[in-house]
């Protein structure tokens, strides 16, 4: 038998775009993957809120750039893609990892603004960025991408009723893109984050009360920091998972759990 070369960690020579990129986990996911060699193009509403990461992965000897793009709006995603493809020869991983949950109360109070924003951002904001970026892959035939959803795709959030329907969009998402691109050499998964401790949970985080009640359901007792939730980026757009399409990975404490 011949041995066969050990797939390894090292991504040097890829380009990812990362969403969100500008804080909390996205900003994790950036520093990760380029402490492993990705030139990393980190997206947020305005690049210059990205610079402050791009500028601390430059001086640990990353490479890293910033690019504004509201996911929310087909216009602006278009023009990003537009941008990077006149910058680079090719775009290797893509992570949709920028969301919004603009609403929090019970679910038959849920107004049609916020409605619409959940789905124009977390929803059509994913899929066009999915679209513009597989098609991009399809012409190399290769490339991974990863869909931040939620445990709340699963079970959903107390007064987060159109998130979590999001969320689950994101999880379909997922296995439909899977699906039609494994035969284009593109591999597509989701990460299911459990309570993580970023700005988007302060809500939860910063209120003791809340907090506990949330974390009496997850067995490992705490919340994520944004750095255990980046590693199972990292898996997964490795070659490490490279039969692995159309999963989602629970980074959640065991809070999914039955
Ligand atoms: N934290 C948790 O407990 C938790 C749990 C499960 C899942 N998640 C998921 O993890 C992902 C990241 O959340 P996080 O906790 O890291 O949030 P965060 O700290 O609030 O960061 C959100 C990021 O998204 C960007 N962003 C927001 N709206 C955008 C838009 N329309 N277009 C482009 N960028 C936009 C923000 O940048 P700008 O404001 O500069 O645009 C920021 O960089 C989300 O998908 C969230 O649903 C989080």
């Amino acid at each position: 038998m011949s041995a066969t070369a050990l797939p390894t960690l090292n991504l040097k020579g890829r380009t990812a775009l990362i969403s969100g990129a500008s804080r909390g986990i996205g900003a994790a996911i950036a520093r990760m993957l380029a402490a492993h060699g990705v030139h990393v193009i980190l997206t947020s509403r305005k690049a210059s809120s990205c610079q402050e990461v791009v500028d601390t992965i430059l001086s640990s000897g990353g490479s890293a750039e910033a690019l504004g793009c509201h996911i929310g709006d087909p216009e602006q995603i278009q023009a990003a893609f537009a941008s990077m493809r006149a910058q680079h020869p090719q775009l290797h991983i893509l992570v949709n990892n920028a969301a919004t949950n603009p609403y929090f109360g019970p679910v038959l109070d849920t107004d049609s603004g916020a409605f619409q924003k959940t789905i124009d951002v977390n929803i059509r904001g994913y899929f066009q960025m999915s679209q513009a970026a597989a098609s991009w892959m399809a012409e190399h035939r290769q490339g991974s991408i990863v869909n931040i959803a939620s445990v709340n795709a699963v079970i959903p959030g107390a007064w987060q009723g159109i998130y979590s329907v999001s969320k689950a969009a994101v999880v379909s998402m997922t296995q439909a893109f899977a699906k039609e691109c494994a035969p284009m050499g593109i591999r597509v998964n989701a990460v299911l984050p459990g309570l993580t401790h970023t700005r988007f949970a302060s809500a939860l985080t910063d209120n003791p009360a809340m907090r506990d009640e949330v974390l009496k359901h997850v067995p490992m007792g705490r919340m994520a920091e944004p750095e255990e939730i980046a590693g199972a980026i990292l898996y997964l757009v490795s070659d490490l998972a490279s039969y692995t399409t159309g999963t989602t990975l629970n980074v959640d404490g065991g809070y999914l759990i039955a």
